[in-house]
């Protein structure tokens, strides 16, 4: 019997019921309805006596669809379907493989055992999206496996691993051959016995012996400490609480009430969209998906530098044969030993095997010239960020490297179609923006110019993917879109300095809103110098006849560069990342009002939030409107991976539109009305708050163009 996605098939007196919803097994209406049907045929099946649940493609079910929680839960509710199966007089089993997660663990956690392939692996992640489970699994897990351990899984919403979920009881049996004949095996063998023990939902309480209260507490506590802005999980240890004792009907009423709150909430509206933003930005583009990506099999990386190093590193850590050069022998011997030793110290952390370190050391080679690159698929340059020396490495690399081989540059600042023009073949030629430390950032700014050509950029977000880097195609204008936008929050946070506030202030009402760092303790971190560098080099970075900080000059001349010489904004102890107060440059601000005539007066925290945050939507509106960023959840996925912008608001875009366009667009125009050319409101912006548009309605709206 095939029932939609879901199947039923009788042989040997047991009943196989296999889901097969690709890609992963979404419990959508169909599938919850269809397992519904499947398991009444299979009860009603004299010729069966027990059943397996099991799942086609790549993996058990993976979860609840997420695209069906944004309207009304449509039957059968997965309550009943759980209840269906784990009040079965046959037994059950659940065959699990891939990743079982969500409603998927609470489907299979109302069965009567449980067999994994080794590979699988487990978890309750609703909670990742701002969301608690709701189908039973606050009651259920922790009589599965205790409540300390439960509340641990719940609450970080991270899966364990097969041999893990065996030992502490969460499934029966790891199987590494055939798993429906496992599953079928064991399901014979609970043929006749007693189930009752085997239904978790009713279970005696599996909390014998532990201290509920304190492990209440402990949780509790931990959510405070590292979760303070997450009401989901302070929801999901009340529901594991409350279903520590209370009746089961009782029990899932509550928990289910508690994840309708969530779900209506504000917080997994971020989250989810958030998780579905981070899919879409690395989608190839309409205009390159039919393009033949080329296989990059060697990768070329030009400068022996901070990036240059950590660029290779991400292509050896891949294992892609790299070649690095550096025309300084000094720093093409600092880039072999700084490539060794971040390996070396993956390896001592735990975070890879020795043998895969060894590897991938083994994978970067230092080389002597750059004729060594005529080999190589792709290049990524990482020299000075000077367009002399661009332009130079450029030409040199046109001529060593194959004529078809894609040739990037990492410039933050830069023209990319000047650097493109400068070859004999601009189609192949784009940036690849890392962010720093590339070893570390996701974040990747994949920079087409007009004279890209589809399948160079279509072999680049390939690539992206298999390094492990959220690869985002933006427009080619100054500071492409995470800096452009970056640019205008520090130059308010300055200015706010000069009218008042300190750098302590300012950062720390940007941590209050939820920025893992203020814009200041940001920049020390950075470095000055390289920001103090490019303005002097760079004309966009300080446009005649505007209102420009000099603040930030004034440190600079002093030798503080930031963290790396203990000194900056803040002040640090030797070695430290702490920003401490810098009584040094309170002086200087002190002087640097007096020289611009500011009386300073007392800066409220909500002008800070204000003007920091708002000019961040404010020039997004104008990417937009530029086509430099395709789509507004690509530049929320861009500030979350990128500069921590807190994920539970969703990004700086489903952010303004929670709070409101209008409201962001009054605000932006009032500091303009009171004298800040650089809050002017953009076109798109003005346009939006007159029509009552928000940036989550441009696309449909064919307000943007890609
Ligand atoms: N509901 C709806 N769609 C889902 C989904 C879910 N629970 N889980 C994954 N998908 C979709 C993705 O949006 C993606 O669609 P796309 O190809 O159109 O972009 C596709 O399935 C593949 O997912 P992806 O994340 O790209 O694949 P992966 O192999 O890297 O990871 C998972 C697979 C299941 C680990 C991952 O998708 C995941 O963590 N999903 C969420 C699980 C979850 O939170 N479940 C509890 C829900 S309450």
């Amino acid at each position: 019997m095939s029932n939609g996605p879901v199947s039923l098939t009788v042989r040997g007196g047991c009943a196989h019921v296999v889901v097969d919803n690709p890609p992963v097994n979404a419990l959508s209406r169909d599938v919850r309805a269809g397992i519904e049907t499947a398991m009444r045929a299979a009860l009603a099946d004299r010729s069966a006596d027990c059943i397996v649940i099991r799942a086609a493609g790549r993996t058990f079910v993976a979860g609840g669809d997420i695209g069906e929680f944004d309207g009304p839960l449509l039957p059968p509710d997965m309550n009943d379907v759980v209840a269906l199966v784990e009040t079965s007089d046959k037994p059950v089993v659940a065959a699990l493989h891939g990743t079982v997660l969500g409603g998927g663990l609470e489907l299979a956690l109302g069965c009567h055992a449980r067999v994994a392939a080794s590979e699988t692996r487990l978890g309750l992640p609703e909670v990742t999206l701002g969301l608690i489970p709701g189908a039973g699994g606050t009651r259920r897990l922790p009589r599965a496996i205790g409540l300390r351990k439960a509340l641990d899984m719940i609450v970080e919403g991270a899966p364990i691993r097969a041999g893990e979920a065996r030992t502490l009881g969460l499934v029966d049996e790891i199987v590494d051959g055939d798993l429906p004949a496992a599953a079928e095996t064991l399901a014979r063998s609970l043929v006749g016995t007693d189930l009752a023990p085997r239904r978790l939902g009713s279970a005696a309480r599996a909390t014998a012996g532990e201290d509920v209260d304190a492990i209440l507490a402990a949780a509790r506590a931990r959510v405070a400490q590292s979760w303070p802005w997450s009401t989901a999980r302070r929801a999901a240890i009340e529901s594991v609480a409350q279903g520590v004792d209370n009746e089961l009907d009782a029990a899932l009423a509550r928990e289910r009430a508690l994840f309708e709150q969530c779900r209506a909430g504000g917080e997994s509206k971020a989250l989810i969209h958030m998780f579905f933003a981070e899919r879409d930005a690395v989608r190839v583009p309409a205009w390159a998906a039919a393009a033949n990506a080329m296989p990059i099999a060697r990768v070329g990386v030009v400068g022996g530098g901070t990036m240059g190093r950590g660029i290779a590193i991400v292509f050896a850590a891949a294992g892609i044969p790299t070649l690095l050069h550096d025309s300084n022998p000094a720093a093409r011997a600092a880039a072999r030993v700084g490539i060794d030793a971040h390996f070396k110290s993956q390896a001592e952390r735990g975070r890879l095997a020795p043998e895969a370190a060894q590897a991938a050391a083994a994978a970067a080679t230092i080389v002597d010239s750059l004729d060594a690159f005529a080999p190589v698929d792709l290049v990524v340059e990482a020299a000075f960020e000077q367009m002399a020396v661009k332009l130079e490495v450029f030409r040199q690399l046109d001529r060593v490297t194959r004529p078809d081989a894609v040739l990037a540059t990492n410039t933050s600042t830069l023209d990319v179609e000047a650097i493109a023009r400068a070859t004999g073949r601009p189609d192949n030629v784009l940036g690849m923006h890392f962010f720093s430390p590339a070893p570390v950032m996701r974040l990747l700014e994949i920079v087409r110019t007009p004279l890209t050509g589809a399948s160079a950029l279509r072999s680049v977000v390939d690539l992206s993917r298999r390094i492990g880097k959220t690869g985002i195609v933006v427009g080619n204008a100054f500071g492409f879109v995470a800096n452009r936008m970056i640019f205008e929050y520090q130059r308010q946070g300055e200015f706010l300095v000069e009218e008042g506030a300190s750098p302590e202030q300012v950062d720390r009402v940007l941590v209050e809103f939820g920025m893992p760092m203020g814009p200041f303790a940001m920049a020390d971190m950075a470095g000055l110098d390289v920001a103090w560098f490019l303005r002097k080099e760079i004309p966009q970075m300080r446009p005649a006849g505007r209102r420009y900080s000099a603040l930030a000059d004034h440190i600079c001349e002093r030798g503080w560069f930031g963290q790396k010489t203990g000194r900056g904004w803040f002040r640090y102890e030797a070695g430290g990342r702490k920003p401490l107060p810098h009584p040094e440059v309170d002086a200087l601000v002190d002087a640097e009002r007096r020289r611009l005539g500011l009386s300073p007066r007392t800066v409220a925290d909500e002008e800070i939030r204000e003007r920091c945050l708002f000019a961040l939507v404010n020039e997004a509106a104008r990417l937009l409107d530029e086509g430099l960023a395709a789509r507004p959840g690509d530049i929320d996925v861009i500030y979350a991976q990128g500069f921590g912008f807190p994920r539970w608001r969703g990004g700086p875009l489903h952010w303004a539109d929670a709070i409101g366009v209008a409201h962001v667009h009054r605000r932006v125009e009032a500091y303009h009305d009171a004298g800040d050319p650089w809050l002017q409101p953009a076109p798109l912006l003005a346009r939006m708050a007159a029509e009552g548009v928000k940036f989550s309605e441009l696309e449909r709206k064919a307000w943007i163009r890609r």
